[in-house]
């Protein structure tokens, strides 16, 4: 019996591996020699050590990129449906987004004061995602970190709960994993000094059981989640799990996080709206002003007050929220931009049947293969997994994933001009993308999986 590794021979996938890693650096010497001299200054020879993140055997250099569209400096050109893992995926450099930017250049970009943009983006935000009050940081890990502490200020109780398989960014209290359903720190965290699981509790994704046991407690001050797990593959809500999150957080005086930074993909005004969900607080970050650093967190009216009175009783001071470049007049004019011109409904309604027609031709392929994989998506991002069923939880979803199956597919197709995302099989497809690139991308998956099984 061959060894197989989900449907596909083991010596096929190592083939596979083997000849699209040569492909690609002989596809690639100007970004091969790119890669060789950045070795000199930069540590790992690239300036933020995600750009590794790809398999390949040195990055992929850009030249550039506008829709869905990329060039790379050896002249090759990509259909993209990676959008920099969500941070572009309404488009690259979208005509009213890269003339804001040029706007605003021309007239400064940051004084730590308010522009006329602030008022209009308040209200864009409170129009789009349905609650009334809002702040910006740079980043979703620090819009997520800011209302950590603001949740555990207005509650006074010093616990977190997320669950397992998360990512909410480098916010260090949610580096938590279950091992044999104990807490343990994420594998690969690196130089923490306290003990995250003192004060984070991790649960699996869809217990509601073991939710009420942990809320019970009392100490939790609030649940952080995304409203499907996206991080981990991807992990769905069942029928009944986020009513029940909502219920029970109200019932022990926890308060409900959602992050939407990649659910925004599920429709105008994100998974929330989408599905009338009633948080207490909502970050979303990375492709909310069109690719310039910014993010926002939102939250009720009532939230409101408790902050204000949690400022009252506290003595004056800094509160550790905050940073130099937050909300400045770049990012807020670009999110002005996004919000009103590209973020649109008119948008989703492009997105997502193009999303749909992507899911369902992969999946066609997958059947006419018969390979015991799946398709899972979530408006404009979809994911073909290499398992027969979709995981209730991130430990099914961990054991779904298989490393080197997905690597080879991602160089089987970066050599034929598609960026997938580098982690799992996950794709987005932005307003520019066309239903020739969806086609394009299908038929390649088609040829891959031919390849593989041949
Ligand atoms: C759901 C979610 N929240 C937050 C973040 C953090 O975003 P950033 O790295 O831009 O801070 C990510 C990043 O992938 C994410 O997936």
């Amino acid at each position: 019996m061959q060894n197989r590794e989900a449907g596909v021979p083991s010596a096929r996938i190592a083939d596979m591996l083997q000849r699209e890693q040569d492909l690609f650096v002989q596809r690639h010497p100007r970004s091969r020699d790119l890669a060789e001299r950045a070795k000199a200054h930069w540590a790992h020879g690239v300036p933020m050590h995600w750009m590794l993140d790809w398999g390949t055997p040195f990055p992929i250099y850009v030249a550039s990129a506008t829709g869905a569209r990329l060039q790379d400096v050896d002249g090759h050109a990509y259909d993209d449906f990676c959008f920099g893992d969500t941070g572009s995926m309404f488009g690259h450099s979208p005509e009213p987004i890269a003339r804001a930017v040029a706007a605003q250049a021309a007239r400064g970009l940051t004084y730590m004061l308010p522009t006329e943009d602030v008022p209009v983006v308040g209200e864009l935000l409170a129009g789009m995602f349905g609650l009334p009050f809002w702040q910006a940081a740079t980043t979703a890990t620090d819009a997520n970190r800011f209302v950590i502490r603001w949740c555990r200020a207005i509650t006074r109780r010093p616990k977190i709960l997320v669950f397992h398989g998360c990512y909410h960014g480098a916010a260090d209290d949610t580096f938590v994993r279950l091992k044999n359903g104990k807490p343990i720190h994420r594998p690969g965290l690196l130089g923490q000094v306290f003990d995250v699981t003192q004060f984070t509790k991790v649960l699996e994704f869809n217990d509601l059981p073991a939710l009420e046991a942990a809320l019970a407690e009392g100490d939790v001050a609030c649940v952080l989640t995304e409203p499907a797990l996206t991080n981990i593959g991807m992990v769905l809500p069942e029928p009944g799990f986020l009513a029940g999150l909502r219920a029970l957080t109200r019932k022990h005086g926890t308060l409900l996080v959602i992050d939407e930074t990649h659910t925004i993909s599920t429709g105008f005004g994100g998974y929330t709206r989408t599905h009338k969900l009633e948080p207490d607080f909502l970050t979303v970050g990375k492709p909310i002003a069109g690719g310039v650093p910014c993010s926002v967190f939102g939250f009720t009216a009532e939230i409101e007050a408790r902050m204000r009175q949690a400022e009252a009783e506290n003595q004056p001071g800094y509160s550790g929220m905050g940073t130099t470049l937050s909300a400045n007049a770049l990012a807020l004019h670009a999110m002005r931009a996004n919000l009103e011109q590209v973020v649109t409904p008119a948008a989703y309604d492009h997105m997502l049947p193009m999303s749909e027609r992507l899911a369902r031709g992969i999946e066609a392929k997958i059947k006419q293969a018969g390979l015991p994989w799946h398709v899972s998506n979530v408006g404009a991002r979809a994911e073909f997994v290499c398992a027969p069923r979709r995981p209730r939880n991130g430990t099914e979803a961990q054991a779904a994933m298989h490393p080197k199956l997905e690597l080879a597919i991602h160089l089987y197709l970066l050599n034929r001009g598609f960026i997938i995302a580098p982690f799992h099989n996950m794709t987005l497809v932005s307003p520019a993308t066309s239903a020739d690139q969806v086609d394009r991308l299908v038929a390649a998956v088609g040829g891959c999986i031919d390849e593989l099984l041949a």
